[in-house]
């Protein structure tokens, strides 16, 4: 099992996906895997969780940090940049057992060649914390200039959202105060720099001077250089936001002082070791497929990474930490494929994760009312205190240049089944039954009543039905009776039933729960789910999916008119097609599979499977569950590879229309976990007891993790027959 990766050269074109292939983080911050000189045309990013900023009306996103690791060689009087230079070498690395960022790079200057080596890494232990480690190595003697700093200019899709960038020198500190547009919050970063003591390494870095201009402050460090001696120095950075704490200028500071004062080995020591500690728990073995298994160790490394440890309520964005796309905000990604990763290994984080859904519930009531519904209609694309950041024209028209009205928004209603969806789990695998009088029981009540005042009934049917919605199949807009949707908002009346049930009660509230008992009794009763047809055994995907034109994806595919062009909506090529997005009936039949036949889950799958076009990186896990589920291990293999590398290659889709939307693709890494766990080693709970079924791919001669549940710890041991299930000490 090899835990680094490597880039060997440089492709201007390649490198904003790299950008996501090679980010280290630690749930407070994401660093792209940008070089060290980039500036934001390159687009660096020291992207913030949980801070967002709009400008005018441009969409609101996520901030990036002014840029602590700036740093650039300058030779006589040209500054080195990889992107314009000549470089005899260059290559990118990642540990990603440990989070630590690699580059070296051979820059040929007029008298000889100077390798610059980097090492960085965001403290897993002090959140505010980055450590960079630069080496310098001349073939000739002479004179190099280091110009770092660090740079305010930072890269924005939709900015710039810092209306001043004050910068300043206090000390052995340099500083940048940010102030951003729309709330005038702050971000503060600070950097200490240390050069060690080494003979002759003082001596050559001699001279400093700072400077600051346009939004930058930047230390000049000259070298009297020796051929083939190496030189090194270190930076420490720290970066807090106002958010964060009153004091957030001062606790920056003294987090580069003492982190100054500890060194970069120690920190570096401490960092790791909080990897190790975190793999301890999470490492997927697989033996007989080192490729899978790097695959899917590789996508735990990027949930890891942007898991929200700072904080109790929080949540991932569906790009994680990798930049501004997508607008930072929180999808039904979250729940419906990371949670289980953090259930079966860090349940704390699974609870975090789910209380900013609990305290985003104002949000969500309020959405609810804007649209003359009751109860809580869930953000589709959520921000802070669960502001929804989708706006009604999300797609560019590329003929026109114009937005087009898109209806995810106020259509794909399923958003608050997941939100009851990943509650429900919590307490099943956890049995923390705190987090239901913490807010949870409200939240699953709240999300009840709003599908309650959704129910459509003719007069002359007995059935409930749900009109006008999205699935999860973005492409068919506005459709009747999505079967997943329906399916889900079931689960959630039975969810708020059984909740009500349990609860004790007081006298004056009695009369209320009653009530609410019996129209969610009556409503999961009478609600339509649409079944598999008699002959064929498909589930309709929504009414009227039959009557569609049935065609290829490649067919479709070949009526585009410009490669950029959205499939959906009124006028997309798929739009009027049986071509659908991303599983949806399927992603029905993964959650709800004890429900039906072998038969008809394995029906299903395969009918679906040719008319997916898997625009989605939430695709191609829920047809690896289900053909697992349909005891086709080796048919599941390729799904779940695409899932676990989907960082892994050239980065997946890049545009919607015309809008940007590349970075990681934290629920394809989390869909990759749960094929392995539920799928190929078959974990499942019968009877509240842990069971495993296998159903190992070919080469694979065992499969081993440990999960948790109920508090308790389990090895789970899989081999092509045989599955153990066993307790252990933590
Ligand atoms: C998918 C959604 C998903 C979102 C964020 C969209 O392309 O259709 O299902 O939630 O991306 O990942």
């Amino acid at each position: 099992m090899n835990w680094n990766i490597e880039e060997l050269g440089y492709q201007p074109e390649k490198a904003t996906g790299l950008g996501n292939k090679f980010l280290i983080g630690n749930g407070y911050m994401g660093i792209r895997g940008t070089l060290e000189e980039s500036k934001k045309d390159q687009f660096p990013a020291v992207n913030l969780s949980g801070i967002y900023d709009q400008v005018g009306n441009g969409w609101r996103e996520p901030l990036n940090a002014p840029n602590g690791l700036f740093t650039r060689l300058l030779i006589e009087g040209k500054e080195y940049c990889l992107s314009e230079k000549e470089h005899k070498a260059h290559t990118m690395e990642l540990d990603y057992r440990h989070g630590i960022f690699r580059r070296e790079t051979v820059f040929e200057a007029a008298k000889g060649t100077v390798t610059l080596k980097t090492e960085r890494f965001a403290s897993m232990v002090d959140k505010h914390l980055i450590a960079l480690k630069v080496t310098l190595v001349p073939s000739y003697d002479g004179e190099i200039e280091v110009i770092t700093g660090i740079d305010g200019e930072v890269w924005d899709i939709n900015g710039p959202h810092y209306d001043s960038v004050l910068t300043g020198v206090t000390g052995e500190l340099i500083g940048a105060v940010a102030t951003t547009h729309e709330k005038q919050d702050k971000v503060a970063v600070y950097e200490a720099l240390e050069i060690p003591s080494v003979a002759g390494q003082e001596a050559a870095i001699a001279e400093q001077s700072t400077k600051e201009k346009d939004r930058t402050v930047l230390r000049h460090l000259k070298l009297q250089v020796t051929a083939e001696k190496s030189y090194t120095f270190f930076k420490y950075i720290s970066i807090y936001t106002s958010l964060d704490t009153a004091a957030f200028q001062e606790e920056g500071k003294q987090l580069v002082l003492e982190a100054k004062k500890r060194g970069y080995e120690a920190l570096l020591k401490e960092h790791k070791n909080n990897w190790e500690k975190k793999w301890s728990r999470s490492e997927v073995e697989i033996e007989g497929d080192d490729e899978a298994m790097e695959a899917l160790n590789y996508s735990l490394y990027h949930l890891h990474s942007i898991a929200p440890r700072h904080s109790k309520s929080l949540s991932i964005a569906a790009r994680g930490l990798s930049g501004q796309t997508y607008k930072g905000a929180v999808f039904w990604d979250t729940e419906m494929f990371m949670l289980d990763f953090f259930l079966f290994t860090e349940p704390e984080v699974a609870k975090t994760l789910l209380k900013y859904r609990i305290d985003t519930l104002k949000g969500a009531k309020a959405k609810a009312g804007d649209y003359g519904f009751c109860g809580a209609f869930y953000a589709w694309e959520s921000q802070e205190g669960g502001y929804d950041a989708c706006s009604d024209y999300n797609v560019t028209d590329v003929f026109t240049g114009r937005p087009m009205r898109t209806y995810f928004k106020d259509k794909q209603i399923h958003i608050s089944t997941a939100v009851v969806y990943g509650i429900m789990r919590y307490i099943e695998f956890t049995g923390d039954k705190e987090l239901l009088s913490e807010g949870g029981a409200e939240t699953i009540i709240e999300c009840a009543k709003f599908y309650y005042s959704l129910l459509i009934k003719r007069v002359k049917d007995e059935k409930y039905e749900l009109y006008d919605v999205i699935g999860p199949d973005e492409y068919h807009e506005r459709v009747n009776n999505n079967a997943y949707t329906n399916r889900m908002v079931k689960f959630t009346f039975e969810a708020a039933i059984k909740l009500l049930e349990e609860e004790t009660e007081n006298k004056a509230e009695a009369a209320e729960k009653t009530l609410l008992l019996e129209s969610f009794r009556d409503a999961a009763l009478h609600l339509y789910i649409p079944q598999p047809d008699e002959k064929t055994g498909i589930i309709e995907q929504f009414d009227g999916y039959e009557q569609l034109e049935d065609v290829s994806v490649e067919a479709v595919k070949g009526r585009l008119l410009h490669e950029k062009e959205y499939w959906g909506g009124a006028y997309g090529v798929a739009s009027h097609t049986k071509v659908i997005k991303q599983a949806d009936v399927v992603t029905m039949m993964n959650l709800f599979s004890s429900e039906y036949d072998m038969e008809i889950l394995y029906k299903n799958w395969a009918y679906y499977e040719p008319r997916t076009e898997h625009g989605s990186s939430l695709s191609a896990c829920m047809y690896s569950m289900v053909a697992c589920k349909c005891n086709m291990p080796d048919q599941a293999y390729p799904f779940f590879l695409k899932s676990a590398k989907a960082d892994l290659g050239d980065g997946g889709k890049q545009w919607a229309g015309l809008i940007y939307i590349g970075g990681t693709h934290p629920a394809a890494s989390g869909g990759a976990y749960m094929t392995a766990v539920e799928g190929f080693a078959g974990l499942k709970l019968e009877n509240g007891e842990l069971k495993a079924e296998p159903r190992l791919p070919k080469g694979w001669k065992h499969l081993k993790f440990k999960v948790q549940y109920l508090g308790e710890l389990y090895q789970v041991t899989v081999t092509k027959d045989k599955a153990e299930v066993e307790k252990i000490r933590d």
